[in-house]
């Protein structure tokens, strides 16, 4: 089994605060993994410590099996920040998306035609069909979330990073959101999510890592989950938009 993230007794600080305190994560391709922990558990800091956002002081972390030093293959991973840490404000949602598709070209050769359709199939995935001219800055939250993953799929990434996707959406948004998820992983997207309660996730997940003050003090199974032949669910073909239709609508604007 392919290892996407391999991590060994990382300690990260910030400032002179230890906040991350030797924590062993292992990620093989394939697996939707929850990071769940109370507030200030460290959940962020672990994500940015592990994409090389922020320094970690001891151990190691290897993506793909490139020390994250040498690694440079960022498109293969989608990160989904937290909300209010998205820094792209002023972006379009066509041009956030076209970002996906700009390894994949030499560099300084104008957009093709075939990346222009790549941004338009992977909006179409995520249901932000017509969004593309927008300002990222004025679509709500379920929506820039949305264009983030659009941004993945335009990638073709291999792994998938959301930073608590859910927790500015309403009970509908969210459940379309662990359906497109659920699809994504079934097509071999690896999945790594901060999940504050497992909601809609839930059905999907087969392990959780928990963190307490910076420690992993879990590591294993979802205590009651759902036996495995209850945790993909194919309601839609591949290939066809994901989301709800009923998220087209006018009104659903304003999902969150
Ligand atoms: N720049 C910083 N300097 C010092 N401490 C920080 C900094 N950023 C975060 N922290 C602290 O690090 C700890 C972990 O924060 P982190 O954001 O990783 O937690 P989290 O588990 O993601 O929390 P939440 O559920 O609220 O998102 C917290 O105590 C926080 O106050
Ligand atoms: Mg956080």
């Amino acid at each position: 089994m392919t290892t996407v993230i391999e991590a060994r007794d990382v300690s990260t600080w910030l400032g002179d605060v230890q906040i991350l305190h030797s924590v062993d994560l292992h990620i093989t391709a394939g697996e939707v993994v929850a990071l769940l922990g109370g507030n200030g558990s460290g959940k962020t800091t672990l994500l940015r410590t592990l994409l090389n956002l922020v320094p970690h002081q001891e151990g190691t972390v290897e993506l793909f099996g490139t020390p994250l030093e040498k690694f440079r293959a960022w498109t293969r991973i989608g990160y989904v920040p937290q909300r209010g840490r998205l820094q792209v404000q002023n972006a379009t949602v066509d041009e956030v998306v076209m970002l996906g598709r700009l390894s994949r070209r030499r560099p300084f050769t104008p957009h093709g035609r075939a990346d222009r359709e790549a941004v338009a199939a992977a909006l179409a995935r995520v249901n932000l069909t017509g969004f593309g001219s927008r300002a990222m800055a004025h679509l709500s939250g379920g929506q820039q979330q949305r264009a983030l993953i659009a941004r993945a799929l335009a990638a073709h990434a291999d792994l998938l990073v959301l930073d608590e996707p859910f927790s500015a959406l309403d009970v509908r948004t969210q459940a379309s959101l662990a359906r497109l998820l659920a699809h994504l992983n079934a097509e071999g997207l690896t999945i790594l999510v901060v999940l504050h309660e497992l909601g809609p996730m839930e059905p999907l997940l087969e392990r959780s890592v928990v963190l307490q003050a910076g420690s992993v003090v879990h590591d294993g199974p979802l205590a009651g989950a759902p036996s495995p032949e209850h945790t993909h669910h194919h309601e839609a073909a591949p290939g066809r938009a994901l989301l709800e239709p009923e998220l087209h609508a006018p009104s659903a604007e304003q999902e969150d």
